[in-house]
């Protein structure tokens, strides 16, 4: 006779052990699905006391790892701040390249892993440090504004850098008529309206937000006549201007929680909507989004075998991250 095992897998007994966790998530996450999470969750807990780690994650990370194993979240201005006040020993990264860099330029004593070392960015692949160096040559003296999503190269050749957070600010902090705005094109047209400074541009695009068009929102006034749209400044002007308001995610996610519209459009990484969601159910989110394929790098696996492995460790040329940080730090300072 055949004795059928009556003890649950590991994966159920580990859901079981998490179901606390998993509190955080239920209404973004089914039930049935989280035992495919647990055990990683669980092993990332262990991993991060053991190696006296932390996780930070951006906004666009998907909600098992946004809100089950992030220690700190936040837009890239944010995880910047944030990097530099780390006690811990390791920095685990989950995002992209870009914020990993920033990330151990500001707080280079520390070991920064990033769990996949292909998650890039269109916008950093877009411009070298030879770009930025021919730029200089057609506009002397102009000052160079640097969003950070670029590579620490590309940041140790500019003047300081910016975020979506908080470009505005920083162009006017510079009190002059001319910038070169580097990499991203929208972003520069975008920020360049709300200034009033002349923008020299970059055609880099984000291939995220390159996607949307005037016409989806349109549509989606149509079908949600309600619906609040907010739409990320990496987004293309004519997609913007058809929004009610642009701001980075943290922006987006500020005007949510302190408006609460009954129903809003994040035009943006999908993720996004579902990381706010599962702190707001009581908010309608009508989706079109869009995936970036790099922020889909970080998985739950790859972050604990990030943490097993103490790989990919970042490493920027000291020369290189001299000049870089003194962008990324002028930019702090304002
Ligand atoms: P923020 O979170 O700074 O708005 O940036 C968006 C983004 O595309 C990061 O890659
Ligand atoms: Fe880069 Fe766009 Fe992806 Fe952000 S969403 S990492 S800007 S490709």
């Amino acid at each position: 006779m055949t004795t059928l095992s009556t003890a649950p897998s590991e994966a159920a007994a580990a859901a079981a052990r998490t179901a606390h966790v998993y509190e955080r998530v239920r209404h973004v996450i089914p039930e049935v699905e989280w035992p495919a999470f647990a055990e990683d969750v669980e092993a990332i807990g262990r991993l991060k006391r053991e190696r006296n780690a932390v996780v930070l994650a951006h906004n666009y990370q998907t909600p098992e790892i946004f809100h089950c194993v992030a220690d700190i979240v936040g837009d890239s201005l944010a995880l910047a701040r944030e990097a530099e006040r780390v006690d811990a020993d390791v920095i685990v990264l989950a995002g992209v390249h870009f914020m990993a860099e920033t990330a151990k330029l500001l707080n280079p004593g520390k070991t920064v892993l990033i769990p996949d070392l292909r998650a890039g960015c269109s916008l950093a692949e877009s411009i070298t440090a030879a770009d930025v160096r021919t730029l200089r040559e057609q506009h002397p003296g102009v000052p160079v504004v640097t969003y950070v999503n670029t590579s620490a190269d590309v940041k140790a050749e500019s003047d300081i850098c910016c975020t979506s957070g908080n470009a505005v600010q920083v162009i006017e902090s510079l009190g002059v008529d001319k910038v070169i705005m580097i990499p991203d094109e929208f972003l520069a047209k975008n920020i360049a309206a709300q200034t009033g400074v002349e923008v020299v541009t970059w055609a880099g695009h984000c291939e995220v937000h390159e996607r949307f068009s005037p016409a989806d929102v349109r549509q989606l006034r149509r079908e949600h006549p309600d619906a609040v749209v907010l739409a990320h400044p990496e987004c293309p002007p004519d997609v913007v201007a058809e929004a009610d308001h642009s701001g980075s995610t943290a922006q987006m996610l500020d005007f949510v929680v302190t408006r609460r519209p009954s129903q809003v459009a994040l035009i943006t990484e999908c993720s996004m909507s579902d990381n706010v969601a599962a702190e707001h159910p009581d908010i309608d989110f009508v989706r079109p989004c869009n995936i970036c394929p790099h922020m889909r790098r970080s998985t739950l696996s790859t972050i604990r075998r990030s943490l097993e492995t103490m790989s990919h460790e970042v490493r920027i040329e000291d020369q290189v991250a001299h000049r870089a940080r003194r962008a990324v730090e002028r930019m702090l300072a304002v």
